[in-house]
Formats: C-alpha cells, structure tokens, sequence
C-alpha cells in the first residue's frame, strides 16, 4: 500500500483564499485592518525564518503586521514592557511572541503578560482553560491545523485511537485534547506517549491516527505503524547535507520513505503540518479582528 499524501500547502492555499477574502470584507464593511504584532527576540536562524514566513503570509492576506525585533540580551521587564503596549494599541488584534526565548526570559511569565483576547497562539493559561472545557478561545495554531487537515481529508476520529507522541505545551498536550474533545474532528480515545513511555511501538502500532511531535528524526518506523493509519509528521529538524545549496535539509520525526508504504494517509516534510501552522495564526488573527469589529 502507498499512503494518501496530505498536501498541507494546498489546504493552507484554499484556506488563505478564504481569509483574504474575509480580511477585504471586514476592511470594507467595517473599515478594520486586523493587526498582528510579531515579536522575536534574538538570533536564533529558525525562529528568525518562522518569523519572517509568518510576516510574508500576513502580507499576502491583507493582515497588517508590526514587526517587533529585539536583540538576545533584552531584559524581560523590557519585553513584557512591549507586551503591555501592545495589549493597549487598538490597531494590534494579535499578538505572538516567538518562542523559545532566550534562557534569562521566564517564558511562562511572557505568555501570562499577553491579553488573552489577543492571545492568537493559544498559548495564555486562560485560553489554554477555556479550550479544555470547551469554551470559545483561540486555539493553538498547530493543532488546530492538524485537525483542520484531518477533517478536510475526511479521516474519522469518532471511536478511533489517536496516539500522540510528545507532551509540549504547543502541541502534544493540547493536540490530545483536541483529538480527545466532544466536537467534529474530536471524539478519539486518546493516548499521550513520551519520553518516559516504555515500549513506544505496543501504542503506536494501535495507533489509527499517529500524531507525531517528538523532536527527533526517525522516531516512527515503518514496523510501528499500523496498517492503513493517519500519519501526521509534527517534526522540522534540520539535517546537514552538502548536496543542498543552504548545507542542510529538513525532515520531519517520522522516517517519511518506509512509512508511506504502511501507512494509509501520512503528511510530508516540509509540506505537510508547516503551512498549516502559518494559515491557523492568520486565521486566530483575522477572529480577533472580526470579534473586536463586532463591540
Ligand atoms: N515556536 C515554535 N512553534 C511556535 C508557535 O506556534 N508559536 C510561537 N509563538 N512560537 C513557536
């Protein structure tokens, strides 16, 4: 069997379309331009190249963006300073803050500082507490791409088992919680593997959908997938390789060639869960702006 490839740059390309047409409609019926405030700080290459594709994709849509580019050793009074700034300036309707800070930043207390309202990761514990119960709020970007991409290729979560592998803030724990919710693309049984599970391959091989966000290349094999399973590939690691003009590429955390002949549905590296983070900030963004138009 060769496996379904989930194109995620196509679904991020209707998506978009979507939104730009939302984004033109909110400017002329209400004349809002929503706003998104990008703040990074430091040097770190991807965070800096995360940075730079979100800006570009605001562009395309007509999202106004406030580019916020601070040097690594900037104090964390000074950023929460900006954050407060941001949470009073009308014409921000999102604001993102891009992690991993620097080591001296307390980056619970960065997050916490954020409005919630503006809170268009999903990151602020009071979003995070809204999603669990199932009350409106942002969702985090990434797993609600995932959801979105499972949707659209009509693979079933009710009665399913969802296995995810890794338990980060941004996207296990918060994917299972999807995956695991009383709602359309929800309704799994969800297990949370991680570094501390013993024998990964007895859950993944029970696995119907198999979301993947370790960090790590070649976690997922072809023999710890189950026959026919949704693949989803969280992972970006970058992988040296002369033969490439920038000295490396990427690959996901799922060993992308053997798997696609065992799986039923897999998403590729780069091209797959990516653009799908991207599309769902712009979404979260263009929310705000439509919910702030309403008051
Ligand atoms: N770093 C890695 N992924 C993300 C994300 O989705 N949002 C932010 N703010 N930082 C990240």
């Amino acid at each position: 069997m060769t496996a379904t490839i989930i194109d995620g740059k196509l679904a991020a390309k209707n998506l978009r379309a979507q939104l730009t047409e939302s984004v033109a409609k909110l400017k002329a019926d209400k004349g809002v331009v929503p706003g998104l405030a990008v703040v990074l700080v430091g040097e770190d290459p991807a965070s800096k190249s995360y940075v730079t594709a979100k800006e570009k994709a605001c562009a395309e849509i007509g999202i106004y963006s406030d580019d916020n580019r601070l040097p690594e050793d900037t104090s964390e009074e000074e950023l929460i300073g900006l954050i407060h700034k941001l949470n009073q300036d009308s014409q921000i309707h999102g604001i993102l803050v891009q992690l991993p800070l620097p080591r001296h930043i307390d980056e619970n207390k960065v997050i916490m500082a954020i409005d919630p309202d503006k809170d268009v990761d999903g990151f602020h514990p009071v979003n995070v507490g809204r999603m669990n119960i199932g009350q409106p709020c942002f969702l985090p970007c990434t797993p609600h791409g995932i959801i979105h991409l499972l949707m659209i290729n009509n693979i079933e979560t009710k009665g399913k088992h969802a296995v995810v592998i890794g338990r980060s803030n941004i996207v296990g724990k918060p994917v299972a919680a999807l995956l695991a919710r009383k709602a359309e693309g929800g309704n799994a049984t969800v297990t949370l593997c991680h570094t501390a599970t013993k024998n990964l391959a007895d859950f993944t091989r029970q696995a119907d959908i198999l979301v993947v966000a370790s960090g790590r290349p070649n976690t997922v094999t072809a023999d710890m997938v189950k026959p026919g399973a949704a693949v989803i590939d969280v992972g970006v690691n970058r992988v040296e390789d002369s033969s490439y003009e920038k000295g490396y590429r990427l690959v996901g955390d799922v060993d992308f060639e053997a798997v696609k002949d065992v799986a039923g549905w897999i998403t590729p590296v780069p091209g797959g869960v990516g653009p799908m983070t991207i599309t769902m900030l712009l979404y979260n963004t263009v929310q705000s702006a439509t919910m702030k138009a309403q008051c």
